[in-house]
């Protein structure tokens, strides 16, 4: 997700469980382009994978030539994006654009598979609009282009990010017998109950889950406890996943530098579940959006753990972050503080 998947976040995401992780959407015209900003975006570590690159554009020779780049820089698997619905994307024709022009999606499809020799799959949208809810056969004719996973997001270009994510149609992807290859459900999982609920009832391969993880990358580690286990995971307490933001913190900084790594963690804290529905936290979650350096956003972190934090870390913190690979990777901040207290 543009702006939140970086590499420190992916990380993070797949020590708590994720099965794969996804890069930023990269535009196909800024790589071919060579423009810095996306070239960066192509940086993946051996820790994460299996690991996908995601571009995005409407000219095939673009997306080809982008196609030859993302596989030199080594993903298990590049992913097309046809389903980004932003004005400054789909306006142009690219992301959920292309669901209005079904022709060039599958000409751009089959060319980049093609071309590369790493798998290739696609994320897209129910269709254009309501009118257009094209997915059943949109898939099948993607299917036939060589792609080896689609995902779907329930919801139509129009409706945006509203309402709520339809996954009936996406059953009925999987319902038919054409479909052989895996489909990935996307849109709403916010909890582990929704996401058993999603492999039973739509049947789906796997789910994606994109917005629930911000400001809680151990949704991962919920949802894949209750999966296997059935039963909810035990919360590790308010401290716990304080400490885990911090360390978020702090690995965007090592990345970027203070004052983007700042901004950078904004949209975690923001949307963070830790922070929603404690009493009389509207000053100070202003406090903690605007705070400048580290030494201030910690202060103001520690004081709401001080104040809201009464459930303190329970003791039964499960290890999903190991000291000993923090030491061997370049891209995170290895504090021994916070690690300690995460991995006790
Ligand atoms: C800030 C933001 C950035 C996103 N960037 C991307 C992106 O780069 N590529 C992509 O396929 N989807 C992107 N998405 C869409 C999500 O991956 C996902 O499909 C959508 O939010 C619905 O799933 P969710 O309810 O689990 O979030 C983005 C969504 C948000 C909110």
């Amino acid at each position: 997700m543009e702006d939140v998947t970086d590499p420190a976040f992916r990380l993070l995401c797949k020590r708590f469980g994720a099965d794969m992780v996804y890069t930023e959407f990269v535009s196909s015209d800024a790589l071919i382009r060579e423009v810095n900003r996306s070239v960066q975006k192509l940086t993946i570590c051996e820790e994460e994978r299996p690991v996908a690159i995601q571009i995005y554009g409407k000219e095939t020779e673009a997306m080809v030539g982008a196609a030859k780049m993302v596989e030199a820089a080594g993903p298990d698997v590049l992913d097309l994006n046809f389903g980004c619905p932003v004005k400054k994307v789909a306006g142009k024709g690219g992301g959920a654009g292309m669901l209005q022009n079904i022709p060039k999606m599958l000409e751009i499809t089959r060319a980049v598979v093609d071309a590369v020799k790493i798998p290739v799959t696609v994320k897209t949208r129910l269709g254009w609009n309501d009118e257009s809810r094209i997915i059943v056969d949109l898939a099948e004719q993607l299917q036939d282009c060589g792609i080896r996973a689609l995902t779907i997001h329930g919801r139509t270009r129009a409706q945006m990010y509203t309402g709520q994510a339809d996954w009936t149609l996406i059953g009925k992807v999987k319902e038919n017998p054409r479909m052989k290859i895996p489909v990935i459900g996307n849109g709403d999982i916010t909890t582990p109950e929704r996401a058993r609920e999603c492999f039973d009832r739509y049947g789906v391969d796997a789910i994606m889950i994109g917005r629930g993880s911000f400001g809680r990358p151990w949704i991962f580690r919920e949802v894949k406890h209750y999966l296997e286990t059935g039963e909810l995971w035990e919360d590790p307490g308010f401290r716990w996943k304080m400490d885990v933001l911090k360390r978020e913190t702090l690995d965007s900084i090592a990345r970027l530098d203070e004052r983007r790594g700042i901004i950078h963690i904004r949209r975690h804290l923001a949307a963070s579940p830790l922070f929603k529905g404690l009493e009389d936290f509207r000053h100070t979650r202003i406090e903690m959006l605007r705070a400048e350096t580290v030494d201030e956003l910690f202060g103001i972190m520690d004081r709401i753990a001080n104040r809201w934090g009464s459930s303190s870390c329970s003791g039964n913190v499960p290890q999903q972050l190991h000291p000993e690979t923090q030491e061997t990777d370049p891209m995170c901040y290895t504090s021994s503080e916070y690690m300690s207290r995460i991995d006790p």
